[in-house]
């Protein structure tokens, strides 16, 4: 089948590089595909410390390299994703010989081998990376959420590793990228948060926006909320894990083998009016990233519903582009 008519990234390209979230399979089974619609990568889990660093001293890059190699020699750009998160990140990182919690110079000293590893390493290759992942607590009354990194570090740990990233590639972008930054509360603090970073003096470049979203939410004008709050900071957007699951949230059915008509009618819209607003701020939108590539393999499958299967991408398991697809490229003849 020919995608050249499809060919999202050809369509976006006076605005900013589309990309997708891939896995090592990936690459192979839908190589077609994602060499014609996206001219951005994401390797989705092979950067992560508990993958490229299970155990001290460990290391293990052949899936990232796998992925990275594939995008260079396609021209892609390629993001980096994710150096600090708490969420598989291995244990051994926070505990001493002793198996006691370790003293913040040991687990700032990993942080910093770590990073230092990693970006050396693809430096020239990954044009920008999210240096600290999810740190904000979902609840409106704290800050910073309780992670292993805080608990051993201190609330610096986020400019510190920011500081490392800098220093190990001086070209490298640094984000900082967190979902929900469309609710009121939690754009406020991902505002206050980078707005003290750059007060203080901490390299940081932009501020990706997850863009885990669903039929229900979030509405249009919070997206455009957020983007225009962000933009007062004078640092980049990006979004990147976009997907539109087609249930709401917590909804419990499972029993469904397709979506339904309505589903697909509304999560077209959604898609069409959301890149729409992309495209009206493309001057602090420097990128959009799909997190996967067809519906066949989604991480929304069972989350959070387990025994779910969800329809939040562009294209159908067989390749064809869905009408959100459409919805997005119409534009461009
Ligand atoms: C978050 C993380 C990603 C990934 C997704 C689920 O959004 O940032 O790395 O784990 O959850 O795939």
């Amino acid at each position: 089948m020919n995608y050249e008519i499809s060919s999202l990234c050809k369509a976006y390209m006076d605005f900013f590089p589309i990309g997708a979230a891939v896995n090592s399979s990936q690459i192979i089974s839908d190589k077609e595909l994602i060499i014609n619609n996206f001219n951005s990568i994401t390797p989705e889990n092979e950067l992560k410390f508990i993958n490229t660093q299970p155990e001290e001293g460990v290391y293990s890059f052949d899936n990232a390299d796998k992925i990275i190699d594939f995008a260079i020699e396609n021209n892609m750009k390629v993001r980096g994703h994710t150096l600090i998160c708490d969420n598989q990140t291995p244990d051994w990182v926070f505990k001493d010989k002793n198996g006691m919690a370790a003293e913040r110079e040991l687990v700032l000293e990993r942080m910093k081998l770590y990073i230092q590893n990693i970006i050396e390493k693809y430096r020239n290759k990954v044009y920008c990376w999210d240096v600290v992942n999810e740190a904000i607590d979902d609840n409106d009354e704290i800050l910073l959420r309780e992670t292993r990194w805080k608990s051993c570090i201190g609330n610096d740990y986020i400019d510190k590793a920011f500081i490392f990233a800098h220093e190990a590639d001086p070209n490298a972008l640094l984000f900082y990228n967190d979902y929900n930054g469309e609710v009121d509360a939690k754009r406020e603090k991902i505002y206050n948060l980078v707005k003290g970073m750059i007060s203080r003096g901490v390299p940081i470049h932009g501020i990706g926006l997850q863009g885990h979203y669903d039929l229900h939410f979030p509405q249009l004008s919070d997206i455009r909320r957020t983007i225009e709050k962000i933009a007062e900071l004078g640092i980049k957007i990006q979004i990147t894990e976009m997907d539109i699951s087609v249930f709401k949230f917590d909804d419990h059915s499972r029993n469904l083998t397709k979506p339904t008509p309505e589903m697909i009618k509304k999560q077209t819209e959604l898609y069409e009016g959301i890149f729409a607003i992309f495209r009206e701020y493309r001057d602090v939108i420097s990128g959009v990233t799909l997190w996967g590539v067809t519906d066949a393999y989604t991480w929304r499958d069972d989350f959070p519903i387990k025994g779910r299967k969800d329809w939040p991408l562009l294209f159908n398991k067989d390749f064809s582009p869905k009408p959100a697809l459409n919805s997005i490229t119409h534009f461009y003849k």
